[in-house]
Parts: structure tokens; sequence; C-alpha cells
């Protein structure tokens, strides 16, 4: 894994071709089960849909993401809601939350320690984690098909690989260690069409995959995404659809 993700994030292309990010994660909505009146922590809110969700079931949210783009954007389309840019693994409040909810942010998170504790001092004690985000095997195809392609520009993808995905085991032991008692975990495989036909796979790519393609040209990563394309085409597209190979991971704790 790299040390620090260099994504850049495109707010646009995120909610245009990859809205069932925020779809999937009104699952997780349900899983929190907010209250009226209750405060809220968002973490990684991107640009804004869910922590809306959450707004209009009564509950009063709080989003962050460490993005300027995602935040601008969420201010933009829910100008009545609090966001603000801030790094989850250093983010502190003086006023503890009732919960902390999380929808496809984790993974990108590359200190979950950091993360958990973030989470533990945000919440009141009793207070609820609900988070989903990508767990062991996530996009495991897609992440070898970069691989194989990337090998030919001399890109070992394995060391470039931004992305945490543990195993179920892990991850409710981390939580465990830091003070949570989790109440149900689930570990799932979800194929993921993306949007816009022949071109989904590249938009996948260019949205979350810009660790792996470092100092190539613009010509070049077109090049490069057309070889992943040849090589995932016969294992991910099918009917005219690119369906990305996610495992997720569910979890809901609470604070002891
Ligand atoms: C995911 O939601 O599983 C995911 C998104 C971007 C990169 C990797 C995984």
């Amino acid at each position: 894994m790299t040390e620090q993700s260099i994504q850049t994030w495109n707010a646009d292309l995120y909610d245009n071709q990859l809205g069932f990010v925020a779809e999937y994660g009104k699952d997780v909505v349900g899983l929190l089960n907010p209250k009226p009146g209750e405060r809220i922590l968002d973490l990684g809110c991107g640009t804004g849909d869910l922590t809306k969700e959450l707004a209009d079931l009564g509950a009063d949210p709080f989003g962050i993401d460490l993005s300027y783009a995602m935040i601008e954007k969420a201010k933009e389309k829910y100008p009545e809601l609090a966001f603000s840019v801030e790094n989850a693994e250093t983010f502190r409040t003086a006023e503890p939350f009732d919960a902390v909810f999380s929808n496809a942010a984790l993974h990108w998170m590359k200190h979950p320690d950091l993360a958990a504790e973030t989470i533990r001092l945000a919440l009141r004690p009793g207070g609820r984690f609900a988070a989903e985000f990508g767990g062991k095997g996530n996009v495991e195809t897609i992440i070898h098909g970069m691989q194989t392609v990337l090998a030919r520009y001399g890109i070992d993808a394995a060391e470039r690989n931004p992305w945490y995905f543990p195993s179920i085991g892990e991850y409710s032991s981390l939580l465990e260690r830091h003070g949570f008692r989790v109440q149900f975990a689930l570990h799932f495989h979800r194929p993921t069409p993306l949007r816009d036909g022949e071109r989904g796979l590249s938009h996948w790519l260019t949205s979350f995959g810009d660790d792996f393609f470092p100092g190539l040209s613009a010509g070049e990563k077109e090049e490069a995404f057309s070889r992943i394309e040849d090589e995932l085409r016969p294992l991910l597209f099918r009917d005219g659809v690119w369906v990305a190979d996610y495992w997720r991971i569910r979890v809901l704790a609470v604070k002891a």
C-alpha cells in the first residue's frame, strides 16, 4: 500500500457516473436507524447525498470529507446542511455524537486504527457506529487486471494500491480493541454494474484509480485503460455492462 492516496476527486463525475455509491448506502442508513434529533457524524460524506438522507429522517447530521471538491459540491447541493473538510484519521470534536455513519469511505483510510480511534472519541458512551466499505477480495479482478497491464509500464500495482480491504475477523477485532461491542458484521459479495455501458470501467478507473498510474501521460493512460479493458472484458463485461467485483463489509457496533 502507498502511504497517502493521490486520488483527485471529480465531484461531477462521482455524482453522474457513480450514483450507485449513495444508492447502496441507503441500506446502511437503515442499519443505523437514525432517530429524530440525533447528532450524527457522516464520515467520508462525499457529495452529501446520504447526509441529506439522514437529515430527511429527522437527524442532525454533520458531514466530513478529506476532499475539498466533494465538500464544495455537498455545500452547493445542500446549503442547509453542515459540512466540513476534515481528515477522518485526526478529526476531533468537543461535542460527542449519538452515532457515526460511514459509507464507502473507510477503505480509503490508510490507518484504520486512527480512524477507529476518531470514531470512538467522537461518540458518546452507548453511541452507535454503522458502516459499509470494501472488504477482503474487493475489486480483486480489477486490481489483477491493472497489475497485469501496468507491469508492461514498469509499475508495480501492488505497491501502489491505496486501499484497505480487511476481512470481517480483522475489522471486528480492530473495533473490539478500540472499545466497541460489535453487534452485527457481514462480509458479502455484491457484483456492481457500472453506468454508461462500454465506458463504465474507464469512468471507474478515472474516478478511483489515480494511485495506480503515476507519471503516465494522458495518452499512455488512455492506452493503459484500453488494455485493462481488453484484459477484463471476458471476466467483467456482460450484456453491454461492466460489473465490478465488489465485496463489502457492513458493520454495526456500539461504544461500550
Ligand atoms: C468501493 O466502493 O468498494 C471502492 C471504491 C473505490 C475504490 C475501491 C473500492
